[in-house]
């Protein structure tokens, strides 16, 4: 569908969609959703091996603007990569942050020194800090709160583990984890959230949800921040995948319409297999 009106004056998208019965436009083609493709490093990569790694992906997306490119390295590299980046289409994620912006918490960093360190985005609630280190709904919750106040994006991860899908428990965990982190935001902080679906038992496994296992479950998120935030914010929210993405997949997720984008973990770790799925389609 083109989105011009006759005049030639340009039409707003997310307007188009508002009025249009929701078969005709597609939000994602209408560039309401960019795609977001996030690269979680998790525990990999000295500085040395960061920043080499980072000036080959900034060649290679130079020219990338079909989607937004995030990479998320170990806090020991964020500053170095941010200084690599700086000027380039490439942001820059930390993988966890305190709710305080100082104090007495050994180990842990705050988005105030994540900013600093030149970080635009912040992953939280990820399953591996909910399941090594307990992190509950209601610190995602203070941790979201932080970061929106320190003006970074929020990628706040949730799903479900193996047993709770099995179980039949999917939307009920997904609706604890929706209203726990999400409780007490207002519409206008909750504008500015990513969210990432990541299936517990798809995480580096191999074993990727179905693209329509995947969208059904973003579905779920969607009516959930409908239900909250009104049927604006719910257009408006981008749910990124996570779970064993790779090349040989990502073009089957990107073409579920509820799908806008990827959290990668492993393949993300090297230039070939992540620039293959930046380049998706
Ligand atoms: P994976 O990790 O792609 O290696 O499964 C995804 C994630 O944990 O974000």
């Amino acid at each position: 569908m083109k989105l011009s009106e006759p005049g030639g004056k340009a039409f707003d998208p997310l307007t188009a969609y508002c009025l249009l019965p929701t078969a005709y436009i597609n939000p994602r083609m209408a560039n309401v959703r960019k795609p977001v493709i996030a690269g979680n490093w998790k525990m990999y990569k000295t500085l040395g091996e960061a920043v080499e790694f980072v000036k080959d992906l900034r060649g290679r997306f130079a020219k990338v603007d079909q989607c937004e490119i995030v990479v998320a390295p170990p806090f020991t590299a964020l500053r170095a990569v941010a200084e690599a980046l700086r000027g380039s289409n490439i942001a820059v994620a930390a993988q966890d942050c305190h709710w305080d912006k100082e104090g007495a918490h050994t180990g842990d960093i705050s988005c105030d020194m994540l900013y600093d360190a030149g970080c635009t985005h912040v992953i939280i609630g990820h399953s591996e800090r909910r399941h090594d280190h307990g992190e509950t709904d209601e610190q995602v919750n203070r941790k979201l709160k932080s970061a929106l106040a320190e003006e970074l994006v929020p990628i706040v991860c949730v799903g479900e583990t193996l047993e709770e899908r099995e179980a039949g428990q999917t939307q009920t965990v997904l609706e604890r984890q929706f209203h726990g982190g999400f409780r007490t935001l207002t519409p206008q902080e909750f504008s500015h959230i990513i969210v990432a679906y990541e299936p517990v038992w798809a995480i580096g496994t191999g074993r990727t949800a179905t693209p329509e296992m995947a969208a059904e479950s973003h579905r779920v998120l969607r009516e959930l921040a409908s239900g909250q935030f009104g049927g604006e914010a719910a257009i408006q929210l981008r749910i990124l995948y996570g779970g064993s993405v790779k090349p040989d997949n990502i073009a089957g997720l990107m073409a579920q319409e509820e799908i806008d984008g990827a959290l990668v973990g492993g393949a993300s770790l090297q230039a070939d297999s992540f620039s293959a799925i930046v380049n998706y389609h």
